[in-house]
Parts: C-alpha cells; sequence; structure tokens
C-alpha cells in the first residue's frame, strides 16, 4: 500500500517542472477580468466554457462544456468515465450542490478486494476492470443542463465534438504524464491504445472514437450514456476485461442533488460539498478549530500557523476516518462533527510546546442517536452565478484501463472505499465500517469544490485535485486571501503543507520552506516528509475584488490557464 501512496506522490510530481520555481515561474497577480471567468487543468477546456458564457449562456451550461472539454483535453483526469461534485451559489444568492460521484457495483462486496486471509490483494482495488465504479459525470451534466441550464445542449457539446476530431497539443507536462503511465497500459489493456504512442510535446492528439460517443450523446441524451448502445458497449468492455459493472448498474445510476455544509469563519460563510465528499465537513472541522487563532498575527508559513494548521488537520482527518461515508448508507453525525463546542473539546489538548502525537489522537467521542487524480474548475458567468467542480478518475488515468472504441478512460474510485478497516489506500488514508464496500453505495470522496461569500456576496469560488489533500490546500487557499492578504494567484501559488493524521507527518512541498523553520518543527516533535510531496494540490479558483472585477488563480503547477473577458 505504501508502494500505491509513493506511485502516487510520483503521479504528484508529474504536474511539477523541476526547474521551475514559484518565484521564476508565476506571476503574482492573475488574470483579472470584468465580466466572467473559467479557470481549469486546461486553456483548451477553459477556452471553450468561456465562448459558452460570451455566446450568452450561463455558469451551468459552461460547466457541462468544460467538464466534456476536459474529458477530451485532460484525459489524465478529465473525464466521462468518472465523477464528481458540483457547489453552485446562483448571483441571487441561492446555493446548492450535485453528487456525481461514482457508486459500488451491485455485485461489489466488501471483502472484495482481499485474498482468502483476509489480506488486501495489491493493485486489485487501483488497476483494471475490478477498480471501476459505475460512472456518474454523464448524470451530472445533462442534469444541471436540465434543470439549470439556458442554452440547447447542442450548442455546448457541439463545440467540444469538434475539439476531438480536430485534436488537442501535447504540452510538456502531458508528455511527461503520459511517459510515465505508458508502462502499466498493456499490463491492464488486451490490445494497444492510442496512448501507447510515444507522444511528444506539441505532437496533436486526435479522439475520433471519443467525438463519436459524444455525437451519440448529443443525440439520445444522458440515456444513452445508461441505456442506450454506449451502455451495451460500455458494460460488455468492463465484464471482458473482468470487471463487475453490469448493464443494470449503468441503468440504474442517478446523479443526487444535496444540500451543501455551511458554516462561517470571521466575516466569510463557507460553501462546500457533503458527504459522500469528507471536504465540506473537514474543512467546516479545521476552519472551526483555527478561528480562535490569531493567524494573521503569527504570520504565513510561520511555526505557530503551522502548528495550529497542523494539529486542528490532524484530529479532523481522525474524525474523517470514523465516521465519513455515504450519508446513504451510514448515520453521519455531522450537526455535532462541525459544532464549536465539540471541536473546541478537540483541540483541548493541544500546546504550542509540543507536537500531540496521532497515536494519542482517535476519532472524538460522539453518540449516535438512532433515528446514521482529479481536477478542478471554477467559473463565474456575467451574470454573477458561480460554480465549483472538482472531478475525478481517481489515479492518474484512472484505473488504466481505456474503453478504445468509446475513446475514454475509467476510473479506479473503488479504492476511495476502505477495502479493509485500518488498511490505508492509495492516499495513505485509513477507512472503517462508514466507508466499507456496499452495493450502490458511494465511496468518500476528499474533493472539496468550495464557495466563499463575505458579507453575504460572492467572494471567492475554489478547488483543488490531490487526494487526501485536496482539503487542506484548499483550507490555505482560503486563509492565505483572507488571513494573510494575499490576492488569488498569490494563494494559489504559497508553498504548501499537509497532515492527515496518519501517517504522523507534516509533508511539506521542497525546498519552499525555511530549514530553521523545519528544524524548530522537529524538534517540537513533527516529523516532516519534503521528499515525497513533489506539490500538494493544484488550485483553480476565482477571487471577487474590490472593485467587483475577477481574478483567476491558476494553479503555475500544471498546465492550468484562466480564460475570461
Ligand atoms: O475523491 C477523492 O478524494 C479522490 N478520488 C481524489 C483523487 C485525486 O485527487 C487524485 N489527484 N491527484
Amino acid at each position: 500500500m505504501i508502494k500505491h501512496f509513493l506511485s502516487v506522490i510520483a503521479l504528484l510530481c508529474l504536474f511539477v517542472s523541476c526547474e521551475k520555481t514559484i518565484k521564476d515561474s508565476s506571476p503574482i497577480k492573475g488574470l483579472i477580468t470584468k465580466n466572467a471567468m473559467v479557470v481549469s487543468a486546461r486553456a483548451e477546456a477553459s477556452k471553450i466554457g468561456s465562448n459558452i458564457l460570451k455566446k450568452g449562456g450561463n455558469v451551468f451550461d459552461a460547466m457541462c462544456a468544460t467538464q466534456l472539454a476536459l474529458a477530451v483535453a485532460y484525459p489524465f483526469a478529465g473525464n466521462i468515465g468518472g465523477g464528481g461534485f458540483m457547489v453552485y451559489r446562483k448571483a441571487n444568492g441561492e446555493i446548492g450542490s450535485i453528487d456525481f460521484r461514482e457508486k459500488a457495483p451491485l455485485a461489489a462486496t466488501k471483502d472484495m478486494y482481499l485474498d482468502e486471509n483476509g489480506e488486501v490483494i495489491p493493485e486489485k482495488s487501483t488497476l483494471g476492470a475490478m477498480a471501476v465504479g459505475v460512472p456518474g459525470s454523464i448524470a451530472g451534466i445533462f442534469d444541471i443542463h436540465e434543470k439549470l441550464g439556458s442554452m440547447p445542449i447542442e450548442d455546448i457539446i457541439q463545440p467540444v465534438i469538434d475539439l476531438a476530431n480536430k485534436g488537442v497539443i501535447v504540452t510538456k507536462k502531458q508528455a511527461r504524464a503520459i511517459r510515465e503511465y505508458q508502462p502499466l497500459f498493456p499490463k491492464v489493456n488486451k490490445y494497444p491504445i492510442i496512448f501507447d504512442k510515444r507522444w511528444k510535446e506539441n505532437d496533436t492528439i486526435k479522439y475520433p472514437a471519443l467525438a463519436k460517443t459524444l455525437e451519440r450523446i448529443l443525440k439520445f441524451g444522458k440515456h444513452e450514456f445508461y441505456k442506450g448502445e454506449t451502455a451495451k458497449i460500455l458494460a460488455k468492455f468492463i465484464q471482458e476485461n473482468g470487471g463487475i459493472v453490469t448493464e443494470e448498474d449503468l441503468a440504474k445510476y442517478e446523479a443526487i442533488w444535496r444540500t451543501p455544509i455551511t458554516f462561517t469563519y470571521d466575516d466569510l460563510k463557507i460553501i462546500s460539498m457533503a458527504p459522500p465528499s469528507s471536504g465540506g465537513i473537514c474543512l467546516a472541522q479545521i476552519m472551526k478549530m483555527l478561528e480562535p487563532f490569531p493567524l494573521d498575527e503569527f504570520g504565513h508559513n510561520t511555526l505557530k500557523s503551522i502548528q495550529a494548521i497542523t494539529e486542528a488537520e490532524r484530529r479532523s482527518y481522525a474524525d474523517r476516518s470514523f465516521y465519513l461515508g455515504d450519508s446513504d448508507f451510514i448515520k453521519i453525525p455531522v450537526e455535532t462533527l462541525i459544532k464549536e463546542n465539540y471541536l473546541s473539546g478537540r483541540m483541548a489538548g493541544f500546546s504550542f510546546d509540543q507536537a500531540t502525537p496521532s497515536s494519542s489522537v482517535s476519532h472524538g467521542n460522539i453518540q449516535i442517536i438512532e433515528s446514521n487524480e482529479t481536477t478542478h474548475y471554477s467559473i463565474i458567468d456575467p451574470f454573477g452565478n458561480a460554480i465549483a467542480v472538482t472531478t475525478t478518475l481517481n489515479g492518474a488515468y484512472g484505473s488504466k484501463l481505456y474503453c478504445s472504441e468509446l475513446g475514454f478512460f475509467l476510473n479506479n474510485e473503488m479504492d476511495d472505499f476502505s477495502s479493509k478497516p485500518g488498511e490505508p489506500n492509495m492516499f495513505g488514508l485509513i477507512g472503517a465500517e462508514a466507508n466499507s464496500i456496499t452495493p450502490e453505495k458511494r465511496m468518500l470522496s476528499s474533493m472539496t469544490p468550495t464557495i466563499v461569500e463575505k458579507n453575504n456576496k460572492l467572494y471567492m469560488t475554489l478547488g483543488t485535485p490531490g487526494g487526501s489533500t485536496i482539503i487542506t490546500s484548499v483550507l490555505q487557499t482560503i486563509l492565505n486571501v483572507h488571513e494573510f492578504n494575499m490576492g488569488m494567484q498569490e494563494a494559489v501559488n504559497a508553498p504548501r503543507f499537509h497532515h492527515q493524521w496518519l501517517p504522523d507527518e507534516i509533508r511539506i512541498e521542497p525546498n519552499a520552506f525555511n530549514k530553521n523553520l523545519i528544524k524548530k518543527l522537529k524538534t517540537l516533535g513533527y516529523s516532516i516528509n519534503e521528499k515525497d510531496s513533489p506539490i500538494l494540490g493544484k488550485v483553480d479558483g476565482i477571487l471577487v475584488l474590490e472593485d467587483n472585477s475577477y481574478e483567476g488563480g491558476a494553479d503555475y503547477r500544471g498546465d492550468d490557464t484562466a480564460i475570461g473577458f
């Protein structure tokens, strides 16, 4: 499992251009626009989203186009074979969210990734068809469009079909990512796939098969993916490769509208994702534990700030591992978990004199009363509506299983379940019964698409990939703006650190933190892991400036780009 964890770290490393440093690579101010903005992992996707807005579409139309465009331009994580979450805030202040997370197939069982001795079978939940959860992205797109969109779906999907046919130019980072994962593609796929070729920077990859799939989806709607020819091809393909997803699984899939998690922090109101994502609850817990500390006085990335943030993160991730899972299957004490008196109790044992060892921290005691590789994009439209969407195949190129006939990768989201209590998944996250596998249950996520209000007005929309580090990267970006007075791009650029209870270590971006500071943290009992953390998250966000213009923060750690007008 540690091996998996390290391969995820290697994956994250791909985003980073080693010769680049924060200082020489990224402007401190991001793109500033007056009317609208899209920030996503690829310029092609941001452009398609922005064009939809220019043509008069709203943020939800742009969401549908951007999600599909990322499936074409960013197959590393953009997808129609995966799932995700969207949080929205309309210009009139109305908020909401939709869960289009994958779910376990009907034939899934609690012990499906264990051998006869009860041990986790390496790679079974991460590589190949057995790792695949029932995809949710197409359901999400169509449900969003039906409820909130304003443009004809043809005008939204056609530019993406055109992009797939025309092809996408390979960036330096993308060429490196494909090269890195190429050894795994033949291991999983029976026949050669498009990504086996030695693609170089500036080559153009065309996606005619994906274009055809999208044409059918355009013609027949979401049922094409879940009940039509595409569903038949997909279920057959997964089963021929040893998986268990059936046509019935696809036919039964539904995206779910959910009430977001909301809480206040100083004069901010934070709106984030509810279970089956842990994002909103953990963000609320950490921020509420931090609220009493004068972080602005401590200063950005100073000893005291890092200590306070680390200790809050440690306690929240301990709760995450015990209490959180799919709330449609288990009872989650959400109210208590984010209540101030519960959280102040959790921090009671903390002192600046010494680290709290994770071995002495468990989940908090709550009486449950019976009555239980990813990408993010942020968009604001000219009407003032905002969305935050995080979507994923889980690992880089998901399960690595690529359906050449349909033209897309399938997720390996099943690894986000807890295969065995106490056994870490590929992000080193420990789970318990709450996140055990059950047919049709959704696996616990860390994705944290988040919108922030200030004085009842839209202030920020943001999110990031990064597995378990998602929550803490979103946290630090909000704090960078609110506590440390940074702009959006500066907040995104700033070096990040992460603690997740277990393993008991602070992961920090290499060469970004003062050596003296690291020494002091070590003296206080903190274990520092600088080596395995080339990057923590890849944050894309938009900040509303005082004059009501927008500043984009596109993470220099990837090919992320802000486009707007
Ligand atoms: O839902 C989750 O928390 C994970 N599947 C996210 C995976 C991820 O962020 C990978 N990106 N680096």
